[in-house]
């Protein structure tokens, strides 16, 4: 009997494809770029399993078109790109990597903020550009993080990692969630729960670490940035949709706000126009969990997975999470 197909949209690890070669047929992709739904549609059409990026989309029409797909898994925790309504109705299971990535994302969220914050983007563009003539007293002045308070919206265990990390720098740590946390956590965590109205009033620093679902489209628009400090800055690791990028360039230009600095974007890899004209902003190419550990981590669930959920390897029978 042939060996099920399991198709890789990115080229990744080769020693951890390799763990997939005993029990299936490997046809892994050679460039990392987003695959159109054209091309899914080809590379999907005799595939019993898929490893995707976490920008390729799969939706009722890419599963219509591929007829013995019996498992896809996403390589990263965010899964907007995945209907997973229409991926349960065709009997089709699904992965994600939530944890392995936790840490690596927290670190990140806060160099994000430190840049912003501390206006390191922009310094070093001036530095580069020949501008610096000597130390100045009064030059390139940026807001502490140390001591302030730090907002979190969405208190998943992203965000939960992010909290832990304020005990070092004193700051305290306020944030919303559909659902307050247990209170053994908040503890651990160091954060309190309030309603969004007072996050986004006393957040010097608010860092948005929310799944992107159809309701929260636009969530951080012109009205929540008018609700803020005018000296806060506004970080966005989690999708680029949360925020009206718009409205935020207008923010910034305005001094609504102080500062921003995105990972994600709404049309990614485009970036809104008017962002990239302003200097009180950081702008990074979705990052947030690319260490070179984390990204073997995520790889190797995604890997264990897809043997999992073809009887194969240690987690065999273990539902992926
Ligand atoms: C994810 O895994 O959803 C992140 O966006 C990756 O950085």
């Amino acid at each position: 009997m042939s060996k099920p197909k399991v198709w890789i949209s990115r080229p990744f690890f080769p020693d951890i494809v390799d763990r997939l070669r005993p029990y299936f047929e490997v046809c892994a992709e050679t460039e990392d770029r987003k695959h159109s739904a054209d091309e899914l549609a080809v590379c999907l059409a005799d595939a019993d399993a898929a490893i995707i990026g976490l920008v390729e989309r799969i939706d009722a029409a890419t599963i219509a078109g591929a007829p013995r797909l019996r498992f896809v898994a996403n390589l990263g925790v965010g899964h907007n790109n995945l209907d997973l309504d229409a991926l349960s109705a065709a009997g089709i299971g699904a992965s994600n990597t939530p944890d392995v990535l936790n840490e690596t994302v927290a670190d990140y969220a806060w160099a994000l903020m430190l840049a912003a914050a501390r206006r390191v983007g922009a310094a070093e563009r001036w530095l580069r550009a020949g501008h610096w003539q000597g130390f100045r007293f009064e030059g390139w002045l940026g807001a502490d993080v140390h001591g302030k308070t730090i907002g979190i919206l969405g208190m998943g265990r992203i965000g939960q990692a992010i909290a832990r990390r304020a005990s070092g720098f004193r700051s305290k740590v306020l944030y919303h969630n559909r659902s307050r946390l247990d209170p053994r956590i908040e503890h651990d965590c160091g954060a309190t729960y309030v309603d969004k109205a007072t996050l986004l009033a006393e957040s010097d620093h608010l860092i948005l670490v929310l799944p992107f679902t159809a309701q929260n489209r636009h969530a951080i628009g012109a009205a929540e940035l008018a609700a803020m400090k005018p000296t806060a800055t506004l970080v966005n690791i989690a999708r680029g949709g949360i925020v009206d990028e718009a409205a935020l360039a207008r923010a910034l230009a305005d001094g609504v706000i102080a500062a921003a600095a995105l990972d994600v974007f709404e049309g990614e890899p485009a970036i809104h126009p008017d962002l990239l004209k302003l200097e009180n902003i950081v702008l990074s190419p979705h990052i947030a969990s690319a260490s070179r550990d984390t990204r073997r981590d995520m790889a190797a669930l995604a890997v264990d997975n897809v043997l999992a959920a073809f009887g194969h390897g240690p987690h065999a029978g273990r539902p992926p999470t």
